[in-house]
């Protein structure tokens, strides 16, 4: 194999560039490329693109930004990158409505910006999962518009649900569904002579129109745009409201008060339809026929891990988040249970578990966690990431937990984007003050005023206002810092790749506790043979202190990593033989 040492570098312009030697990450790319089960355990990072880094100075995030930090990314440990929509849209659901699947919006660069990001992102051996938003799509799209245009009669019509209202003049919605934002899920139209017309099923903003998925041109015209992205050399897709694309026939009546929103705790005709899963087996079929193993992750918010499941049987695909575990508090128990559950879902149809804390819908786990107290919210967010990084199964990070950010919970209302927030469905929560704006606020990168190294000029826009006091979490402000978050990540994701036990196998082997207390062991069976792990160990064990005072117990092994400080793992911890003293709200990994 033919060596090359040329320094990918980037030209941002300040001093936490990194360099990294290809000699190395082609090796890897190598590697990874060969790898077909990569995405078994794959550590994947969200990246928001409008909240990443902003290249040209227009306060918004884009393309060539990402494109720029990928070696941070690289050096951080990730596998692969999840990157939020990027496509033509007017932007009413921050690009989750989307009027052209095939082109990027100018606010985030070009189609060729996107090529080279794929391009630059292979070389440093990182993988590219892109959004899908099969659901709905942008009242701009070229087909609604038609639709709208054409009038009653447009044929078009039929690729999406309009229906005549109820009422004695039409003058209600035709059901009772509700939008996901709040309101009613049906908005009407007015015919092109200016008459009151049909209404049409949104179940988000009236901005976002939904498909007919009963229409074999909507099944064309996306195996279409898989193909587009695919041929472009992306390794996968993240599909957004994986569980509503099919409704009940007829459009039934909820019928009952309890309107579901994104995680239903009891069916409704909107959400989890079995239709669904034909979808998938027709996208499994096109995704295999490409070569490298190129995956879909389901974001269904579904009743159970148990429905999730389904939606990863063997023919249809290949990750479905799991939200159950994200919606899950700092409980040992629950925490247990739900790890148990979701690898019994998951076992049942032979698929690879997810684990997810955070992503750009819900309040940031440091804030979650912390009831009230912020430096107990960060000590167990770490904790609860050294706890999910230790899992048999892939892992999802959403951009920021890395340097521990909070959600700010302070933005002013002219500043909100979220429409969630407009249409008044805010979403109760610790720190969520009814809108999703607070999990996206630009990152942090350098610097100690804002837009902290966000865009390149030292007073440029951010297109939501970063808090002052973050100039301490800046990526540049921890680099360095055995204490730092940013650091503790970085250690165990390194460790994460030298023991394949961490994220391997389908079983965890749980070891008796003190009440509040996780203890459990990792081997590496199923993980290439790599039963002997580097520096001798041949297995892990894992133990979470849940509770808030330090608890003793027998020292499992020598101390590898405590999520309190990434260098000094063995300060206070003991070793094999003596007793360990665990911290309160900490995560430790022995070799044991
Ligand atoms: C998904 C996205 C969310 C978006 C919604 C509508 O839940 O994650 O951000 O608002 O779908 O597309």
């Amino acid at each position: 194999m033919t060596q090359h040492t040329t320094d990918v570098t980037t030209d941002r312009p300040d001093d936490t560039t990194d360099t990294v030697d290809t000699a190395d990450t082609t090796d890897s790319a190598e590697a990874a490329a060969t790898r077909a089960d990569w995405w078994h355990d794959a550590v994947i990072y969200q990246v928001y693109p409008r909240s990443f880094a902003d290249s040209d100075g227009d306060g918004m995030g884009d393309l060539p930004g990402v494109t720029a930090r990928l070696p941070y990314l690289r050096r951080l440990g990730v596998d692969a990158v999840w990157l939020s929509p990027f496509y033509a849209s007017p932007q009413a659901d921050a690009g989750y409505d989307v009027a052209d699947y095939r082109v990027v919006d100018p606010v985030f660069g070009t189609l060729a910006d996107a090529d080279d990001l794929v391009r630059r992102a292979h070389a440093l051996g990182l993988r590219v999962i892109v959004d899908i938003v099969p659901n709905h799509c942008s009242e701009k799209h070229e087909w609604f518009r038609r639709a709208l245009a054409e009038g009653p009669a447009s044929a078009l019509r039929e690729r999406f649900h309009f229906r005549p209202g109820r009422g004695p003049r039409g003058e209600l919605p035709p059901n009772d569904w509700e939008s996901v934002f709040g309101g009613p899920a049906w908005t009407r139209t007015t015919n092109p002579d200016g008459t009151p017309g049909d209404w049409y099923l949104h179940l988000f903003a009236p901005e976002q129109p939904d498909f007919d998925w009963q229409h074999p041109a909507v099944h064309e015209e996306f195996r279409s745009i898989l193909r587009f992205w695919l041929d472009l050399g992306v390794d996968g897709f993240r599909i957004d409201v994986a569980h509503g694309l099919i409704k009940a026939a007829g459009l039934p009546d909820v019928g009952h008060p309890e309107q579901v929103k994104l995680l239903g705790s009891a069916p409704v005709p909107y959400f989890d339809q079995d239709g669904v899963h034909e979808i998938y087996r027709e996208w499994r079929a096109l995704l295999d026929s490409y070569d490298g193993e190129r995956i879909a992750v389901a974001e269904a918010w579904t009743p159970t891990v148990e429905r999730s499941a389904l939606y990863l049987r063997p023919d249809e695909l290949h990750q479905a988040f799991n939200f159950t575990y994200l919606m899950t508090g700092w409980d040992a128990t629950a925490l247990r249970a739900v790890i148990d559950r979701s690898l019994d879902a998951m076992n049942a149809v032979a698929a690879p578990a997810t684990w997810v804390l955070s992503n750009h819908d819900v309040v940031r786990h440091a804030t979650r966690f912390a009831d009230g107290d912020p430096d107990r919210g960060l000590r167990r967010a770490r904790a609860a990431t050294l706890l999910m990084l230790a899992l048999p199964g892939s892992a999802y990070l959403y951009q920021g937990e890395e340097l521990g950010l909070p959600e700010v919970t302070d933005l002013p209302d002219e500043v909100r984007q979220d429409p969630a927030f407009f249409r008044g469905s805010a979403q109760e929560g610790p720190g969520q003050e009814g809108t999703r704006d607070g999990c996206r606020v630009p990152m942090p990168w350098s610097g100690t005023r804002p837009p902290f190294g966000f865009g390149p000029a030292e007073d440029g826009p951010s297109w939501l206002p970063q808090p002052a006091a973050w100039r301490d979490l800046t990526a540049e402000a921890q680099e360095g810092d055995p204490a730092s978050t940013l650091e503790l990540y970085r250690a165990a994701l390194a460790l994460r790749r030298a023991h394949p036990a961490l994220g391997a196998g389908r079983a965890v082997e749980w070891l008796p506790a003190p009440e509040g207390v996780l203890a459990f062991r990792r081997t590496a069976e199923g993980a290439g043979g790599a039963a002997q792990e580097p520096g001798g160990a041949r297995s892990l064990v894992v133990t979470v202190n849940l509770t808030g005072r330090p608890v003793t117990v027998p020292a499992p092994g020598t101390p590898l990593l405590c999520s309190l400080n990434s260098r000094a793992p063995g300060a206070d911890l003991g070793g094999p033989g003596s007793d360990a003293v665990l911290p309160p709200d900490s995560t430790v990994w022995w070799a044991a």
